[in-house]
């Protein structure tokens, strides 16, 4: 990639350099003619260009055709040269213009997801930085039935793997909308916020690009699973939880962006957590309620690996949204099978 890069550089600063001759020459030349017409003036009746006698024959059939076939050679060699040249060159010119369009927009993308201090819309202040690695963000929320007012601090997942949980669609979805009920605000302008369509899309490709580069198969690396894997079992070791599946319902590791808890627990987001898988965001879990939308458990592991599509039908009679994130690329099998243990006996 970068040597493709190279060439079309080189390809570019030489016909910089073609260019600059060429218009260089038509200078000179059109300057050289000034000066011989200037001489001209009152001789044009014996000097004029057409009253000269010309070549004779000989000449004519001779040197003067030879060099006009050698000129007219030299440039079907130029043609026949220059165009599979510029039609090898050609791919890595637009490789390297590919790849100078992705890096502008990661870098306009950066500019808006910075700090507010650094000029950006602040996502960088609440997800964890430049890197998205899970923050907080305080806010006020209201109680429904008294209406006092308390301030907490929410806790802003980790989006440094965001797209292997969400499609681009679900992200510019969540970006246009944000989360109303949190301090996720509507960032696009048909959500009321501030940012154009072009604009959600840099900002989706500065945050593709930050994402944890993904193992041969697609899969959050194996160390990182290790990770979760560790906390959970650390957890059930301290009798946080009795099983790594309530571990890992509950997990509270990127901000929670590897578990299922602050979308479907009241509260948990911000310190205070109503009944495990009561239902928020997403919906209650409890009194058997999966069993119910997914009697057969192979088809719940399909809907937890792969979420849910807007639209979509799953499970016995429910309707998807596109929100219900996918869990296949992050969470082992194992993993997986253990939260359902655990959502199931809810
Ligand atoms: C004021 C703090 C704040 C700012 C600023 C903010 N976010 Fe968020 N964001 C949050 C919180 C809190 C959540 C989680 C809401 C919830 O509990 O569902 C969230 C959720 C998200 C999610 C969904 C992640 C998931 O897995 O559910 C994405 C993606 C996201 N934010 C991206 C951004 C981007 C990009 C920006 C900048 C344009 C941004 N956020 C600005 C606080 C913020
Ligand atoms: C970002 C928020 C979010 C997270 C995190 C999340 N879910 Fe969900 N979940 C939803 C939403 C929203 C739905 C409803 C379907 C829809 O709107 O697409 C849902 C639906 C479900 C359903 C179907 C419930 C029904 O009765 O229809 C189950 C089961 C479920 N989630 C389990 C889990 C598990 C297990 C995890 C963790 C591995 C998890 N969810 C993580 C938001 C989330």
């Amino acid at each position: 990639m970068f040597s493709v890069t190279i060439l079309a550089d080189t390809t570019t600063t030489i016909a910089w350099v073609i260019l600059l001759v060429a218009v260089l020459g038509w200078i000179v030349y059109g300057l050289a003619n000034i000066r011989s017409s200037k001489r001209e003036i009152g001789s044009e009746i014996k000097l004029a260009a057409n009253r000269k006698p010309y070549y004779d024959d000989e000449r004519l059939e001779g040197e003067k055709i030879e060099r006009t076939q050698f000129i007219g050679l030299a440039f079907l060699a130029v043609v026949t040269i220059a165009l599979p040249l510029y039609w090898i060159l050609e791919p890595g010119r637009m490789v390297g213009a590919e790849k100078e369009f992705q890096h502008q927009f990661e870098t306009w993308g950066g500019g808006l997801f910075a700090t507010t201090a650094d000029g950006g819309y602040n996502c960088a202040g609440c997800h964890g930085g430049m890197k998205g690695g899970g923050g907080v963000a305080s806010y006020a929320i209201t109680d429904p039935k008294t209406g006092a007012v308390e301030q907490v601090n929410w806790k802003a997942p980790a989006i440094n793997t965001v797209f292997y949980r969400y499609s681009d669609e679900e992200f510019r979805f969540i970006l246009d909308y944000g989360r109303p009920f949190s301090p996720m605000s509507a960032w696009g302008l048909v959500g009321g916020g501030p940012l154009n369509d072009q604009q959600i899309q840099t900002v989706l490709e500065y945050v593709k690009s930050i994402q944890i580069p993904r193992d041969e198969n697609g899969k959050l690396p194996a160390a990182k699973q290790q990770e979760i894997q560790a906390e959970a079992e650390r957890l059930v070791k301290a009798k946080t939880y009795a099983t790594v599946g309530e571990a890992l319902f509950n997990l509270d590791l990127g901000s929670g962006n590897f578990s299922c808890a602050r979308c479907h627990t009241k509260g948990w987001s911000y310190g205070q957590p109503q009944i495990t898988g009561g239902g928020a965001l997403g919906p209650n879990l409890t009194g058997g309620s999966a069993v119910r939308q997914f009697p057969q458990r192979d088809e719940m592991i399909e809907f937890i690996k792969g979420g849910s599509e807007l639209g979509k039908k799953y499970g016995q009679q429910g309707q998807g949204s596109g929100r219900m994130p996918a869990f296949g690329l992050m969470l082992t099998d194992d993993q997986i099978a253990s939260i359902i243990d655990y959502v199931r006996g809810l």
